[in-house]
């Protein structure tokens, strides 16, 4: 089975993988909670179709993610290639169609109306785009940091005391008695995020959260995320649009088409000190069935398309087009590797 490269025909060929993913997911649902070893976050085969008007469209296409604990990770992509929806399956506000979703051990395919109450209470913490959905204009900074933890497990005692210590961590201590007009746009996303904290959930996720802001502002934004990540070992899985997230942060997950495609990691820099000098390098994700998406730059000009040819070698493999002129051992072709 195959995911469909093009417009033509996907709607013919989602039936047929729908039901083929519903199957395989029955199958597969034992096993899943131990695929992944340390994973905190286990997105397999994730499908979501939406249906509005009659029309079916398929927003996630068969997603796979593996995020484990601890670590800070972008995900970017086109507008409408599913990082939304992804996010609000994970964030347990909407549910797949099909595919296996498991965060912190919970199975967001199978939760109850209870157990989904509590997971996003204390398992998930979100952080938007638009700072009104984030905080309470009527609350002060810290009020709106102890809102949460009322309903929480975080004891009533420590709850004033909490709120201090993480608007102090995310350097917004002087937001405390304030309300979120008396914040500039990056105050009030750094206070967001002290309050997506505040029951000390296991993953933090957020949609967006520097779309409003200028490039310096994200970028302190962006810092208050490594320093609740590193100080806190909270997960972190951030969407954004903006350009420079490679530089921010070690592993930027592409979504396309629904579809996790390229991963770039950031490798340590040898001096082990400056993060902003670490070489990126650009990955494929292979996903368990072995299927390589391999990206539209790559692959047009060379016009692959229907098949490739492959090639094992010592310690690599050749991707060939399917054209009698460009044949492995040709040499027209420049091999990765
Ligand atoms: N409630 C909905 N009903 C119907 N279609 C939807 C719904 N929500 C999203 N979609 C569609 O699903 C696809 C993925 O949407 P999604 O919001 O996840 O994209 P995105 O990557 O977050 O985009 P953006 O960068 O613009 O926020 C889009 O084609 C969108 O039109
Ligand atoms: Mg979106």
């Amino acid at each position: 089975m195959t995911v469909p490269e093009t417009a033509a025909g996907a709607g013919l060929q989602a039936a047929e993988s729908l039901t083929e993913l519903r199957a395989e997911a029955a199958g597969q649902r034992a096993g899943a909670a131990h695929h992944g070893g340390d994973a905190l976050v286990t997105c397999e085969r994730l499908v979501r179709i939406y249906s509005a008007d009659g029309i079916e469209q398929q927003a996630l296409q068969g997603l796979d993610l593996v995020v484990t604990h601890g670590e800070l990770t972008a995900v970017v992509g086109a507008s409408g290639s599913g990082k939304s929806t992804l996010l609000n399956i994970l964030a347990g506000l909407d549910k797949p169609t099909a595919g296996l979703v498991w965060v912190a051990g919970h199975d967001l395919t199978a939760m109850g109306r209870s157990e989904r109450l509590a997971y996003r209470r204390n398992t998930v913490g979100f952080v938007w785009q638009q700072t009104s959905q984030n905080l309470l204009p009527y609350l002060t900074g810290r009020q709106n940091v102890v809102l949460p933890m009322k309903f929480g497990r975080v004891r009533r005692k420590d709850r004033q005391s909490r709120a201090e210590e993480l608007l102090a961590m995310l350097s917004v201590s002087h937001c405390s008695g304030r309300r979120p007009e008396q914040m500039s746009g990056g105050e009030q996303q750094r206070v967001s995020i002290a309050t997506a904290l505040a029951n000390r959930p296991r993953l933090l996720l957020a949609d967006e959260p520097t779309g409003e802001l200028d490039t310096i502002t994200s970028q302190q934004v962006f810092a208050a995320f490594r320093e609740v990540n590193a100080r806190l070992g909270v997960t972190v899985l951030v969407v954004t649009h903006d350009a420079t997230v490679s530089g921010q942060v070690r592993r930027v997950v592409s979504i396309r088409d629904g579809r996790t495609s390229t991963e770039t990691l950031r490798q340590q820099a040898h001096d082990g000190e400056d993060d902003m000098s670490a070489e990126a390098v650009e990955y494929a994700v292979l996903d368990r069935a072995g299927r390589l998406q391999l990206p539209r730059e790559l692959t047009e000009p060379l016009g692959m398309r229907d098949r490739v040819r492959l090639q094992a070698a010592a310690d690599h493999i050749g991707v060939w087009p399917d054209s009698p002129a460009r044949q492995p051992g040709s040499g027209t072709i420049a091999e990765g590797g």
